[in-house]
């Protein structure tokens, strides 16, 4: 690729030769981002539209973040993570550990949500692999849905940024679907009926795809990117769990 002098970014954004608004700061009570436009230089102020598919839950420039920020880039330095961490990593991870529910009992801090599926996939597949059961590999995901951009993520995924990729991407062999959770369209009857459809589904697709080599269920709990943000029906996600558990521990 030939860089000229004259090109306006440097950046590889969404459109390669032109160049994004930047961001410039956020108002004072941190509730709103300030956008410059790199042409005109004006400046405008946005209600946090621009984090993503409702995935920042922090407020913006908080002084108490930035300073701690601050604070750690001085006290800290870059190390392998698999063979150090250091206080603030042990006691953020404390933490969430001990206020996950007992779902937790480790943290693995990443760098994007895509990095964390990746993961996340390969944890799975290494925890049957120490039970000694060596034949999972499938992760069942649902249609319409968004794990991130990197190649495992893009397979787990579904909606129109997969189809350029599928030659390099995990087989559909390997990616069963379940349909998406849509209340608003596909839900005919009452709540509950809706549930005990979405989870007679995932036990097909369990027996559909030989239930001895299913590795993971990864489901959005609220839907993103994809298909707006509908909420799991009552007892959907309790049920999905119960059911790899019974597939997984009986
Ligand atoms: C449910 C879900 N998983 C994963 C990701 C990927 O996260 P990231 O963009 O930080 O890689 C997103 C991003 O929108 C998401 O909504």
């Amino acid at each position: 690729m030939t860089v000229e002098n004259s090109q306006s970014s440097y950046v590889f954004q969404k459109k390669v030769n032109d160049i994004g608004l930047l961001c410039v700061g956020c108002t004072d009570d941190g509730m709103s981002i300030k956008l410059e436009d790199p042409k005109t230089k004006e400046v405008k102020v946005v209600f946090d539209a621009v984090s993503g598919a409702a995935v920042s839950s922090l407020p913006h420039c908080d002084p108490e973040i930035t300073s701690q920020m601050a604070k750690f880039a001085q006290d800290s330095v870059y190390t392998f993570g698999a063979y150090f961490a250091n206080y603030a990593a042990e006691e953020l991870g404390k933490f969430m550990c001990e206020n996950s529910n007992g779902a937790f009992a480790s943290s693995l801090f990443t760098g994007s949500g895509s990095e964390s599926v990746e993961n996340a996939m390969k944890i799975m597949r290494q925890y049957h692999l120490e039970k000694g059961d060596t034949k999972r590999y499938k992760f069942i995901s649902r249609t319409q849905s968004y794990h991130g951009f990197t190649i495992g993520s893009l397979s787990i995924g579904d909606g129109s940024r997969k189809p350029p990729f599928k030659p390099i991407l995990l087989s559909d062999e390997v990616t069963p679907k379940v349909t998406n959770v849509y209340p608003y369209r596909n839900q005919k009857g009452t709540e509950e009926e809706y549930t005990k459809q979405l989870l007679a589904e995932l036990e097909q697709c369990f027996i559909d795809n030989d239930p001895t080599t299913i590795c993971g269920v990864i489901f959005e709990t609220v839907g993103g990117s994809t298909i707006g943000t509908p909420t799991p029906p009552k007892g959907y996600l309790d049920g999905a769990k119960a059911l790899c558990e019974k597939l997984w521990f009986e």
